[in-house]
């Protein structure tokens, strides 16, 4: 079921991620811990995780967003401490690989992971409401789109205990992400979870774009549609039109065969 996966995957020998690792399964584990004491698995499994509200979906959106912010605020102080303390020669705290991937997941997280479904949960929380609709045109859609989100956060998460991020820079740009030059498994982390959170986004923009445009309330021309209804019209529209291709790059860069061990 692994495939090439296996045990030697998790750096034993990397005090810092193995100190991370611990803390995150502690936290988890005290987290499943509140939960089964206080009774809450079946509120969250049936109005929350399961739910098609928009409302219920859009403060989902934000609190994933919110975790990934302190994962990417993580890396961002592991950077920001290399910096400061690889002067006068030292080496400082992070080899060149690891700072590499850090900076990578850096960005990807703080753009894919922060910043757009901060801007999808507003979406959710506020278009419905201002256009006067139930909700959007196609809530299981939305709460299928919310999933895959969490699918490639997790994803980008997962690469951290086992195996490695790209090191290419969040852009991660060819020939630098291409087999030669990124033969490990960092460039697939990348590739897939991008690829999987990106058909949520396009999903999406395809059910805003229809919810803004056929579920207006009666009376509600274009015109007097409310600026930020206007402006997440705007941006579902970019989406539709610059995902398709993100999709099809990154299908292109994960056909080429990638791992060489
Ligand atoms: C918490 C405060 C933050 C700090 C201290 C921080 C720090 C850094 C540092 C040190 C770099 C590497 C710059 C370099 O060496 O050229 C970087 C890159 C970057 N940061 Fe942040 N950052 C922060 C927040 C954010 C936020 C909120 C976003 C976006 C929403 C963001 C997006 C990026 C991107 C896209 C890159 C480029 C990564 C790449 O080229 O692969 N950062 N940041």
């Amino acid at each position: 079921m692994f495939g090439k996966l296996s045990l030697d995957a998790i750096p034993f020998h990397e005090p810092i991620i193995m100190g991370t690792l611990t803390m995150v399964a502690l936290g988890g584990v005290a987290l499943c811990a509140l939960i089964t004491y206080f009774g809450k698995w079946k509120w969250l499994w049936n109005d929350w995780f399961t739910s098609v509200d928009h409302k219920k979906i859009g403060i989902m959106y934000t609190v994933v967003a919110l975790i990934m912010l302190l994962r990417g605020f993580a890396d961002a102080i592991m950077m920001r401490t290399q910096l400061a303390l690889s002067t006068n020669g030292s080496p400082g705290i992070l080899p060149p690989e690891h700072y590499d991937q850090i900076f990578t997941a850096h960005g990807v997280i703080m753009i894919f992971f922060v910043a757009m479904p901060l801007m999808t949960g507003l979406m959710n929380l506020v278009v419905p409401l201002q256009i006067g609709a139930r909700d959007v045109a196609f809530p299981f859609l939305n709460t299928l789109s919310f999933w895959l989100f969490v699918a490639g956060a997790m994803l980008v998460n997962v690469s951290l205990g086992v195996g490695e991020f790209a090191r290419t820079g969040w852009l991660a740009y060819p020939p630098l992400s291409g087999i030669a030059y990124s033969p490990g498994v960092g460039v697939d982390y990348y590739l897939w979870s991008l690829q999987i959170s990106g058909l949520g986004t396009l999903l999406t923009g395809v059910n805003f774009l229809v919810t803004i445009l056929r579920m207006r309330a009666p009376g509600m021309t274009l015109m007097r549609m409310p600026v930020f209804t206007w402006t997440a019209l705007c941006t579902n529209v970019l989406i539709i039109a610059a995902f398709p291709v993100l999709t099809v790059t990154l299908g292109l860069l994960g056909a080429t065969p990638r791992c060489t061990s």
